[in-house]
């Protein structure tokens, strides 16, 4: 039973073990014998129409619009902007000639993603919903829905389904941008890497009592925390800090990796732990810097870097995926430190204080 705990503690933890699983569906689901998505023809030619992407979000399904966006972009070479629902409801951005709104929504009930896809019905702009309940109201509304597959979700702090937002909006980027043409997108390949972060989530899990133990040492004693990332890195910095917050009560920030310096640095005290993220070759020197400034601070820095990128001292080192996919994996050990943060705390992991799975008012 796809709903039931199996022998596993939470709910949360079931779920970040699922996510191999989940990349492995979605390849026979999404991708031919070639690696090449099937994606419904009729939402990939609505899409090439567009001249600007528009992805609106709330919670954990915003931080995976961030990465969406730098897939599009890579792969389509169509600007995309990504916005909160709540926001952008009330205070429409501007939009371009040919406008085309994508839905991110584990729940497809989200209030706030609802008021904007009313506007975009009211003002006949094209809509695709990605969800994990393809019969839910987004799902209904939208011209077009695509279903994330990833199972139900019953842990409130969402794992598998940010996920799967990442690979479906990879696989739909994909097939935009060998639409119209673009080169990347021919080059990008899904299957080899979607197989590559599957391993290397397997990977991350499998050391998960290392996890544990840096949880245990170095975050649980903090009331507060930082991951940093840049590139790619930061919004899946968002997302870390976003889940070690929510379950575990530690008030934690994500930071682009240079903007401590431009402030937030007079916060890091002795000890304050400091969790890095390397997956980006371009920064990674700069990185090593970064992390040199807060070390230089008194904070305590854990390091989870790509193999590629890594030095004999990183903590976590994790294996080697497609830079744009690369948060398919970082963000597993993330999940588990908010995982082991919170249970070792004695916490109700699946059932944070004062949140809800899906939030049906604005
Ligand atoms: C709630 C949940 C979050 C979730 C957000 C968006 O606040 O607690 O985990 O990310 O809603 O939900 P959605 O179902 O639209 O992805």
């Amino acid at each position: 039973n796809a709903a039931s705990k199996g022998t596993y503690e939470f709910y949360m933890l079931k779920e970040i073990c699922e996510q191999p699983s989940v990349l492995r569906h979605l390849d026979q689901y999404y991708l031919d014998q070639n690696g090449d998505p099937k994606v419904d023809a009729k939402i990939i030619n609505a899409l090439s129409k567009a001249d600007r992407l528009y992805i609106f979000a709330a919670g954990t399904s915003y931080h995976a619009g961030l990465i969406g966006k730098q897939l599009f972009e890579h792969l389509t070479k169509i600007p995309t902007e990504v916005g909160f629902a709540s926001e952008a409801g009330y205070h429409f951005p501007m939009m371009s000639k040919h406008p085309f709104f994508i839905f991110l929504s584990q729940s497809g009930e989200t209030a706030d993603s609802r008021v904007v896809l009313q506007q975009a019905i009211k003002r006949g702009i094209p809509s695709l919903t990605l969800t994990n309940v393809p019969n839910s109201t987004l799902a209904r509304e939208a011209n077009y829905a695509m279903s994330l597959e990833a199972g139900p979700e019953i842990a409130v702090a969402s794992t598998k389904a940010y996920t799967a937002q990442v690979a479906v909006q990879a696989i739909v980027a994909k097939a935009l941008g060998e639409k119209i043409g673009i080169k990347d997108a021919a080059d990008f390949e899904l299957k080899k890497n979607f197989a590559l972060a599957a391993e290397g989530i397997e990977q991350v899990i499998s050391s998960q009592e290392k996890i544990e133990r840096l949880a245990q040492k170095n975050i649980i004693p903090s009331r507060n925390a930082f991951y940093i990332g840049r590139g790619i890195d930061y919004p899946v910095a968002l997302e870390a800090a976003l889940k070690l917050k929510e379950v575990s009560y530690i008030q934690t920030e994500g930071f682009a990796a240079a903007e401590l310096k431009h402030g937030t640095i007079s916060l890091i005290e002795k000890g304050t732990p400091v969790i890095a993220l390397i997956n980006d070759s371009v920064t990674s020197d700069l990185m090593r810097g970064n992390i040199q400034e807060v070390i230089a601070r008194g904070a305590t820095v854990i390091t989870i870097a790509r193999k590629s990128l890594a030095k004999p001292a990183d903590d976590i080192v994790l294996p080697e995926v497609n830079y744009y996919l690369s948060p398919l994996v970082s963000v597993v050990a993330a999940q588990l430190f908010a995982y082991y943060a919170a249970k070792d705390k004695g916490l109700d992991v699946d059932k944070p204080r004062n949140l809800a799975k899906s939030v049906t008012v604005e």
